[in-house]
């Protein structure tokens, strides 16, 4: 396994594997690696010829400094983590100064709307972070497919959709979301929860699925009045959001439309740890 810390180094690689005609893999990560990111490698690794895992902790993307100063970081744990795994793995790690010049700045997209609820409407700035720092790693890395989960939905949506509307030759790949016994999502941010908190994490996941399970029997208003009483009962759960929306244009529904898809999506903080999942209804 090899690991870039250089932009430059890296590009030699690139230029090899491009002159022999391979395909290239990119999972873009922030670290802090669990079995969430290896499904995605692993994917990778069955279709492409090379695998590139980006390790960046990528600040613009962060609207809450102290969440960013809180992420977990251990680039040799990652490291030892992905080793065993597969030799074939390329990590590449880069500097800041690699991926934005001097003040740091994010550009503008438009998103088609695909950013004004949920994660867009909540964490003010944070696509328009995303989307810089994909769109970088793209340019650098110059991937044949790029892999992300659907446990943010919402990016995986924006940047399937960015690379239509810039016309970026990258072929996005969706990967399901992998959880825990228990049904939490596994997150970076799991391991900031204590014992007590963890457990009661768990019943994010029951709640999304019981509105799965009931979807076609309840109308909308009987969901969210279960979610609500719901996240009543549950003091220490501070609710953001629980919205119902439709999956491809991921407006809020104000009723369910048959033939459309849609897919419930939460997100809470629980004791200082801020936790998103999202599933699929139909
Ligand atoms: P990060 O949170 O590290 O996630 C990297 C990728 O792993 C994302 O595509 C995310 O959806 C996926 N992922 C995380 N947990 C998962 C799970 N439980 N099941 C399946 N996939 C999971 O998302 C980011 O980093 C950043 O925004 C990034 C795209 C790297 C840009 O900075």
């Amino acid at each position: 396994m090899t690991l870039f810390k250089e932009k430059s180094d890296l590009n030699k690689k690139i230029g090899y594997i491009k002159e022999k005609n391979l395909t290239i893999g990119l999972v873009p990560t922030m670290g802090a690696l669990h079995k969430g990111h290896l499904s995605l490698v692993e994917r990778s690794l069955l279709e492409n010829d090379f695998t590139i895992v980006s390790i960046f902790i990528n600040p613009t993307q962060f609207n809450d400094k102290e969440d960013l100063a809180n992420y977990p970081k251990n680039l040799t744990k990652d490291y030892d983590f992905l080793k065993v795994i597969s030799d074939d793995i390329i990590i590449f790690a880069p500097e800041i100064s690699d991926v934005y010049d001097k003040n740091i700045s994010v550009k503008k997209f438009d998103f088609q709307g695909l950013d004004r609820f949920m994660e867009g409407k909540y964490r003010k700035g944070h696509f328009e972070g995303v989307a810089t720092v994909v769109s970088r790693l793209f340019e650098i890395v110059k991937p044949n497919k790029a892999y992300f989960g659907e446990k943010d939905y919402q990016q995986l949506k924006i940047i399937q959709q960015l690379v239509v509307q810039y016309r970026i030759p990258v072929n996005i790949i969706g990967c399901k979301i992998i959880r825990e016994d228990d049904g939490l999502a596994l997150s970076s941010r799991n391991s900031k929860l204590g014992s007590h908190s963890r457990n009661i994490a768990s019943k994010i996941f029951e709640l999304l699925n019981y509105c799965r399970v009931h979807f076609d029997s309840m109308n909308l208003d009987e969901i969210i009045n279960h979610v609500n009483i719901f996240f009543e009962k549950i003091s220490e759960i501070e609710l953001e959001y629980f919205i119902i929306a439709d999956s491809e244009t991921l407006i809020p529904a104000k009723e369910i439309i048959k033939d459309k898809q849609y897919r419930a999506f939460v997100a809470v903080r629980l004791h200082g740890v801020r936790l998103i999942d999202n599933i699929e209804l139909n």
